[in-house]
């Protein structure tokens, strides 16, 4: 079965056997089949943060359930159960509709519910952890239904406990969001800041009261578009680098060289509070590769993308070598010049 298709980045690769459900009843007969033929099962979700391998072993299963169940409600939240197989930003417009507020500058962010939580997805000073309250689905080696306290997800910058300890061992079939009933701006973005108190001083009230979750949505969605290529147009998987965190020693040192160099804080366990650790700061990749004069420059068949650097789009024709290539050719560059590793945001899927 061809999978180019199916990723963001129309990487070619063939899976052994591919299979949609619709249904538990026919998750469990796909997982029945797969025990005994003894393939892998491989989880597949809206193919926008991976690498797809030319050959991909086992049977690659994909949800297509996307009900969404409102589960309680008391004076502030909402809890909705959404299933892994909506589209991300139906699922965010759909929430702004019902009324249920937290996930509006995570608009238009590619993929599905369902892989939302595995890579912590986050933009615009939002990270989707924030709004989660509990993960639901199959432990793959076991075959055990199990549910994930937010907590116990262990969710960092870009990262869970999907990625560590049950990395390609579990399959998420529900998302339980608590959102909240009152809507509040979250705008601590600069290009977001910049629009909200633009908002504010052209309005008739001079309020910030009137200001709209869908608003917000709308400017962030007209923010991804001037920066980020629509996959649909430009095979691309978002920022192909996550942005590295670094002692803060060390920034202080690239800052004296370096003065225009974007540097944020880091929340949590990421920051460096263990006893005697040292204090750890986030830096931006995008600004690392465009210093290195790769914005908009090509190798082969791959680009890093005119309007943000930190995307790697691939030309009709790429293939996995490529990717490689440039890959290697960035973070090869970064290292010289700055000293810091730059590691892939997507996954291998093989
Ligand atoms: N920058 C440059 N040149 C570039 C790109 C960026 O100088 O070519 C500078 C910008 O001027 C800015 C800084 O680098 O000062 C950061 O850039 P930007 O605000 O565009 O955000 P980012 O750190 O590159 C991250 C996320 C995005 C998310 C945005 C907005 C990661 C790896 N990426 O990008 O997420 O949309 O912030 O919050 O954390 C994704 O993960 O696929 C993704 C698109």
């Amino acid at each position: 079965f061809e999978l180019s298709k199916l990723n963001t980045l129309s990487l070619s690769g063939k899976a052994e056997y591919f299979s949609r459900f619709k249904s538990i009843s026919e998750l469990l007969t796909l997982l029945a089949y797969a025990d005994k033929q003894q393939l892998n099962i491989k989880v597949l979700g809206g193919g926008s943060n991976m690498i797809v391998q030319p050959k991909v072993t086992g049977l690659v299963v994909q949800s297509a359930m996307e009900g969404v169940e409102k589960l309680s409600e008391n004076d502030d939240s909402i809890t909705y159960a959404v299933d892994a197989g909506l589209n991300w930003h139906q699922w965010v417009l759909k929430s702004i509709e019902l009324g249920a507020y937290g996930l509006e500058n995570l608009a238009l962010i590619p993929g599905t519910v369902g892989a939302s939580p595995i890579q912590n997805i986050g933009a615009y000073g939002v990270e989707v952890g924030q709004c989660i309250e509990e993960v639901r689905g199959l432990q793959l080696s076991t075959g055990q239904w199990m549910a994930f306290t937010a907590d116990q997800c262990d969710f960092s910058y870009r990262d869970s406990i999907f990625k560590n300890q049950f990395k390609n061992d579990f399959l998420i079939t529900r998302v339980i969001f608590r959102l909240s009933k009152v809507f509040k701006p979250q705008t601590s973005y600069a290009p977001l800041k910049q629009m909200a108190e633009k908002f504010v001083a052209t309005c008739m009230d001079k309020s910030a009261e009137s200001l709209t979750a869908q608003q917000v949505a709308d400017w962030v969605i007209g923010v991804r578009n001037s920066k980020l290529p629509d996959p649909a147009k430009i095979p691309n998987a978002g920022s192909f680098f996550t942005n590295p965190i670094i002692p803060k020693s060390q920034a202080d040192e690239l800052l004296n060289k370096f003065p225009n160099m974007p540097v944020y804080a880091v929340q949590g366990i990421a920051q460096g509070n263990v006893e005697g650790s040292e204090k750890r700061v986030k830096v931006a990749a995008g600004w690392l590769i465009d210093q290195c004069g790769w914005k908009g420059k090509s190798l082969g068949l791959a680009k890093m993308h005119d309007q943000q650097a930190l995307v790697l789009t691939l030309k009709p024709g790429a293939r996995q070598q490529d990717l490689i290539n440039i890959q290697q050719a960035v973070q090869a560059d970064v290292n010289n010049k700055f000293g810091i590793q730059l590691h892939p945001e997507p996954q291998p899927f093989s």
